[in-house]
C-alpha cells in the first residue's frame, strides 16, 4: 500500500462493531439459552476466526453481512478437527476458557504470530480449575481436556490482561462456587459487562476483583454493537495532527476500560468531544467530534504514559508513539513491556518504523522515549503483519514529506478491512 501526505481530515463516519465486543457477544451468545442477535458485528477477520471455531463445536451460526444469529440452547460438541484461532489471541485465550468446562478435548491452533505468544498465563489458572492443557514451550498448540467437575478459584493475574481474567470467567461459568479474578490494574471490562446484560451477575469488588457465582447460564438476547475505539483511534489521531480537520464518528464504543486514549490526547490539548451518550447491554457508546490542531505546551514529563495507564491504552500505543513525534517535547512511554508480546514486538516494530521516517527514538525494556517534534519522511514500513503497525505507521504517512509504503499492509483485515477505502475518503489534499 502507497500513501501519500494529506492536508487535512474530512467528513462523518460510522464503523464496524467492537472487535473485544463481538468475540464476547459471540461466545456469549453460543452458550445461551434463548435466541440471541448480533448486529454491527466487527467484520474483523479475528472474529471471523472465532465464529469459525464455533462452527466447528457445532453451534450453528446464521450471518449476513454485520448480523449474526444464533438459535441458543445448543451445545457445544466435540470437533472433528483442530480449532483454527488464526491470529486472533482473543479467541484461543476465551475459548480455552469456554472449552475447559467442556466434556471433551480439543486443539486449539493459530498462526504462526500466534504461535509464539505465551499461554501459560491461561494454562496456569485454567489447570488449577482442573482442565488439562498439552502445550509446547507454553505455546499454541494448545490441547485442552475439559472437566465437567471443574472447581472455582480466587486468582491473582500476574499480568494485568483482560483475556486472560476473561478465560477464567467463562471456566467460572462451569464451576460450582464462586470464582474470583484479581486484577493488579483494571484492563478492559466487557466481559463483566456482557456477563450481566446477558443474564449472570459478574460483581465488581472495590479491590479490583471480580466474582462470579457458577454455574450458570446466559439469557439469550439482541445486542448492537458499538463501533471499535480501537479503529476510530487512527482516524482520531490523524485529524487532530493535521490542522483544519474536522471529524465525527458516530456509534463508537466509549467503555472507561478502553477510551483513555481520548482523555489523554484531549490533556494534552486536543480539541475532542464526545457527545449524545447513550448505553446497549451496560457498554457505553457516543458520538466523537475532533477538529485539528493542539492547544497549550505540556512538559515532556506531562507526556509520560505509564503504570496503570497502560492497560487501557495497550493497543493504541504504537500510534501514542506517532503522535509523540509530532508533538513539543515528545512522549515517554513506560510499564509497557505487555507490548513485546502483541501480535509483533510493538516496542521494537513502532521504534524501527520510526527510526526509519526519521524520528529520534529511544527503546527500554518497558517503553520508549520518542522526541518530538519531527518531520517525519516517507519510507518503507514493514508491519510485520501487525494490523496495528500497518494502521499506525499509514497515519505516519499523512504527516511525512513524500510517499510510504507500508509492506505487508493486507493485515489489516485482522481488525479493520475498510480501513484503507474509509482513511482514503476521508484524507483531504
Ligand atoms: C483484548 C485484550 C488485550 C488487547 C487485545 C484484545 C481483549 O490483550 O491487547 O487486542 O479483547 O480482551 P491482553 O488482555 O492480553 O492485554
Amino acid at each position: 500500500m502507497k500513501l501519500i501526505p494529506a492536508n487535512f481530515l474530512a467528513g462523518s463516519l460510522r464503523l464496524p462493531g467492537d472487535k473485544s465486543i463481538s468475540h464476547r457477544a459471540a461466545l456469549i451468545a453460543a452458550l445461551a439459552d434463548g435466541r440471541s442477535k448480533l448486529s454491527n458485528f466487527s467484520s474483523a477477520a479475528d472474529c471471523a476466526s472465532t465464529l469459525s471455531c464455533l462452527r466447528e463445536l457445532g453451534i450453528s451460526i446464521e450471518r449476513e453481512d454485520d448480523k449474526v444469529v444464533f438459535a441458543g440452547s445448543q451445545r457445544l460438541v466435540a470437533p472433528h478437527r483442530s480449532l483454527d484461532c488464526g491470529n486472533s489471541g482473543t479467541t484461543l485465550r476465551l475459548l480455552a476458557g469456554v472449552l475447559a468446562g467442556s466434556s471433551f478435548t480439543a486443539e486449539l491452533i493459530g498462526d504462526a504470530s500466534l504461535s509464539s505468544r505465551p499461554m501459560r498465563r491461561i494454562i496456569e489458572p485454567l489447570e488449577l480449575m482442573g482442565a488439562k492443557i498439552e502445550a509446547t514451550d507454553g505455546k499454541a498448540p494448545l490441547k485442552v481436556r475439559g472437566s465437567n467437575e471443574l472447581k472455582p478459584i480466587t486468582y491473582k493475574l500476574p499480568v494485568a490482561s483482560a483475556q486472560v481474567k476473561s478465560a477464567i470467567l467463562f471456566a467460572g461459568l462451569n464451576a460450582a462456587g464462586r470464582t474470583t479474578v484479581i486484577e493488579t490494574s483494571p484492563s478492559r471490562d466487557h466481559t463483566e459487562r456482557l456477563f450481566n446484560g446477558f443474564g449472570v451477575p459478574v460483581i465488581k469488588n472495590e479491590d479490583l476483583s471480580v466474582t462470579l457465582d457458577g454455574p450458570a447460564r446466559f439469557d439469550g438476547g439482541s445486542i448492537t454493537i458499538p463501533g471499535d475505539v480501537s479503529s476510530a483511534a487512527y482516524f482520531v489521531a490523524a485529524a487532530m495532527l493535521l490542522p483544519g480537520s474536522k471529524l465525527t464518528i458516530e456509534g463508537v464504543g466509549l467503555n472507561p476500560t478502553r477510551a483513555a486514549f481520548l482523555s489523554v490526547l484531549s490533556s494534552w490539548g486536543a480539541d475532542i468531544s464526545t457527545t449524545g451518550i447513550q448505553t446497549e447491554r451496560n457498554e457505553p457508546y457516543g458520538t466523537i467530534n475532533v477538529r485539528g490542531g493542539l492547544s497549550g505546551t505540556l512538559t515532556a514529563s506531562d507526556r509520560m504514559l505509564s503504570e496503570s495507564m497502560i492497560p487501557s491504552l495497550i493497543d493504541e500505543l504504537p500510534l501514542l508513539a506517532v503522535v509523540g513525534s509530532q508533538i513539543d517535547g515528545g512522549i515517554l512511554i513506560r510499564d509497557a513491556a505487555e507490548l513485546r508480546l502483541k501480535e509483533s514486538d510493538r516496542l521494537a516494530t513502532t521504534a524501527a518504523n520510526l527510526c526509519a521516517m526519521g524520528a529520534n527514538v529511544e527503546e527500554f525494556d518497558d517503553g520508549l522515549r520518542v522526541y518530538g517534534p519531527t518531520k517525519l519522511r516517507g519510507a518503507l514500513i514493514d508491519s510485520h503483519g501487525d494490523h496495528r503497525i500497518a494502521m499506525a505507521f499509514s497515519v505516519a504517512a499523512l504527516l511525512a514529506e513524500g510517499e510510504t509504503e507500508i509492506a505487508g499492509a493486507e493485515c489489516v483485515a485482522i481488525s479493520f478491512p475498510e480501513f484503507f477505502t474509509l482513511l482514503e475518503s476521508l484524507a483531504k489534499r
